[in-house]
């Protein structure tokens, strides 16, 4: 495996035969992973995992998909079209160790037939265990009360001390009824709340479970948590602007663990200055990273993960295994088990 400090100049040495050092294909990784996997490949691929804490610049992915013959992403990669067009000819994969790919450009993969593949599935738990740690947390004020007790305030029990909602018989609106959203609606349903969800289908076994279908506007106005289980796509970006925000009920609590601008990050500051959602619970915000000085962080009705959405070790250990899989299908020329451009 190649940890390198500084981009070193690399081409495949199967297409340089004046500098033959290996023949085996290589593979460039974003970074680096828990778990063994990568090591595994070593075995019979030449490995480059990308060293620093931050992604690779821009220049150093197009000047990688021109050498090497995979790529393993993550999500805050911008793999865009001048990616895929520095890899034409040589790149032969790219094979997303995560389930979101808005930071692909699908439509240059499929022009240019490079297969680009994500890691469904195996984050679903994770995400939706989370999503519903920032309902009960926001719910619960359990960020700030740990803020209370450190700040010294805890001086009397009391009954008016940091009161919250009650998630038994509150209305829960799940926004996307996908595979993360149906396993935050069946916590939700476990701790006897009513399920409202919007989908564009109606989904089968939702009515067993006694969860209901229902428009947009009517989830905000209805439900007393609003929780985002959509992709971002041109569809769902600022799905949830003002308009919808000012459907909500004063002191519901939307939380977003799918991505930043399914939200539109303005009309969420104004909305909140009004109480309207009472709370937002974010795991993913626009822009991401959120800046320290952000004005959403000067809002006391915030609370912000760092998109820690899948980070569970399993979880993050099993998206890089898929990652692997896929590109260990295509290497064989096989159709990859979870393709979503260029094949
Ligand atoms: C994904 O894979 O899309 C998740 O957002 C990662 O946490």
């Amino acid at each position: 495996m190649h940890d390198i400090a500084a981009p070193r100049p690399l081409l495949p040495s199967h297409r340089n035969p004046l500098k033959n050092v290996s023949a085996r294909p290589r593979i460039f990784v974003t970074r680096k992973w828990p778990g063994n996997a990568v090591a595994e490949l070593e075995s019979d691929f030449e490995v480059e995992v990308w060293p620093e804490y931050t992604r690779p610049p821009i220049d150093v992915l197009r000047e990688r998909a021109a050498q090497c013959d995979y790529i393993i992403t993550t999500i805050e990669d911008p793999i865009d079209r001048s990616v895929f067009e520095a890899g034409k000819g040589v790149l032969r994969g790219i094979t997303q160790a995560g389930v979101g790919v808005d930071n692909v450009d699908r439509a240059a993969a499929d022009e240019l037939g490079i297969p680009v593949t994500n890691a469904p599935g195996v984050l679903t738990d994770a995400t939706a265990d989370l999503a519903f740690a920032l309902m009960v947390s926001a719910a619960r004020r359990i960020v700030e009360g740990d803020a209370y007790v450190r700040a010294g305030k805890w001086s009397s029990w009391h009954p008016s001390l940091l009161l919250g909602k009650a998630l038994k018989g509150a209305t829960v609106g799940v926004v996307g009824l996908g595979r993360i959203g149906a396993a935050f609606a069946e916590r939700c349903q476990g701790f006897h709340m009513r399920v409202l969800y919007t989908s564009r289908t109606e989904k089968p076994g939702a009515a067993a479970h006694g969860w209901i279908r229902a428009d947009l506007d009517t989830v905000l106005k209805d439900a007393d948590f609003v929780s985002l289980h959509t992709p971002l796509t041109e569809e769902t970006r600022h799905l949830i602007s003002s308009r919808e925000l000012a459907l909500m009920k004063p002191d519901a609590i939307l939380i977003n663990t799918a991505r930043g601008p399914v939200v539109n990050t303005d009309d969420l500051i104004q909305s909140l200055k009004q109480g309207r959602p009472g709370i937002a619970a974010l795991d993913v915000t626009d822009p991401e990273p959120l800046p320290v000085d952000h004005e959403l962080l000067t809002l006391p009705n915030v609370l912000v993960t760092p998109h820690i959405g899948s980070s569970d070790h399993p979880s993050r250990v099993a998206m890089l295994e898929v990652a692997i899989r896929n590109l260990h299908a295509i290497h064989a020329g096989e159709r990859p088990p979870s393709p979503v451009a260029g094949v």
